[in-house]
């Protein structure tokens, strides 16, 4: 498999402030790369032609790694699907238009596994991706996302252009969005069970009924995946990017609510959604076609995780 040497190249990371981003940004410091750029929102607002177009012109990446993004959880999803369709179509459409124009040589975009049908034989299959519309709550974003799979595909049979795409599980680790009001699962529980252990309460809410499967990448484990397709991936099919293990939520939070010290009750409320029945990718394709693998076991991100967020606590 022949790599790029990313040690001399301009890349520039849109959304690489974010959660994903941070980690993303830590490996390409780490494979030696010093030419690296991080559009930042207030600067340049990528849902806007010419200021992607000003951001490009600035740059002149010789590599576009686009992972920004508006995400959240099943209950932003739920309150906020025009916005999350419009934005992430937008933006990516933008980005990959100049790409083109600007003559980019390769394009890494990041989709999500919210593209996938909501039925989905599992593991997941890339090959599965357009067998079915995906769960109702995140379709919008999943949608919009997958768009740009297909863009990708079309730019490089029209234009020759080197744009891969992959799909990410769901991440946590340190640094994530613990704002109740958008973050995901894993911080969502973890900030409910220490809020809970702290203030003595002896039950918390949970939503739905616990029996929809999850599987959970650290972050830094997808980052090491998307610079390694970057180095070493150049072919149009998508890749998931995943452990291939999957936990149920009601495991989930038994096991977060015994590594943060909370032993009261888990209450479940049916009446919240459950979200996509399953979750679990086939990691295959990303092992054959650029070496990828998941490190972190899911117990010692947690760990990870709940010690980060403790820190932070204590800090403010
Ligand atoms: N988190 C997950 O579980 C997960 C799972 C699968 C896939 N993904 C994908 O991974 C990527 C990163 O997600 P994340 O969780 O790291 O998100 P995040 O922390 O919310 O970061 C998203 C970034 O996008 C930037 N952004 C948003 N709107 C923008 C706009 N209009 N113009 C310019 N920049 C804008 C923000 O930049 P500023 O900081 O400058 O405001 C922010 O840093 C996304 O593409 C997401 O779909 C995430």
């Amino acid at each position: 498999m022949s790599e790029l040497d990313l040690r001399d190249k301009r890349v520039c990371v849109t959304g690489g402030a974010g959660f994903l981003g941070s980690y993303v940004i830590d490996r390409l410091h780490r494979r030696g790369c010093t030419q690296v750029s991080v559009p930042r929102k207030k600067d340049f607002d990528l849902r806007d032609r010419a200021q992607v177009r000003r951001m490009l012109e600035a740059v002149r990446p010789d590599v576009l790694i686009h992972l920004a993004a508006v995400v959240g959880g099943i209950g932003a999803n739920r309150d906020n699907p025009g916005s999350f369709f419009f934005d992430n179509l937008v933006m990516g459409a933008e980005l990959i238009d100049q790409a083109r124009l600007l003559k980019v040589p390769k394009v890494v975009t990041i989709g999500t596994i919210c593209a996938y049908p909501k039925h989905t034989p599992v593991p997941f299959h890339e090959d599965a991706l357009w067998d079915g519309y995906p769960e109702e709550t995140n379709a919008p974003y999943g949608i919009a996302k997958k768009a740009l799979l297909v863009m990708s595909q079309a730019y490089r049979q029209q234009y020759g252009m080197n744009a891969i795409y992959l799909l990410p599980v769901n991440l946590y680790g340190p640094r994530d969005n613990f704002d109740p009001a958008s973050s995901h699962v894993i911080p969502a529980l973890i900030k409910k069970c220490i809020d809970a252990r702290e203030a003595g309460h002896d039950f918390i809410e949970v939503w739905g009924d616990g029996s929809p499967s999850r599987e959970f990448l650290h972050a830094r484990d997808a980052a090491e995946g998307i610079v390694l397709a970057t180095e070493r991936y150049d072919d149009p099919e998508p890749v998931n990017l995943g452990t291939g293990e999957e936990i149920t939520i009601k495991a989930l939070a038994e096991l977060i609510a015994e590594l943060t010290g909370y032993d009261g009750e888990l209450r479940w409320n049916p009446a919240q959604p459950n979200g996509q029945p399953r979750r679990r990718l086939s990691t295959e394709r990303a092992l054959d076609r650029f070496g990828f693998r998941a490190r972190t076991a899911l117990a010692d991100g947690l760990k990870e995780t709940i010690v980060w967020y403790e820190h932070q606590r204590a800090g403010a």
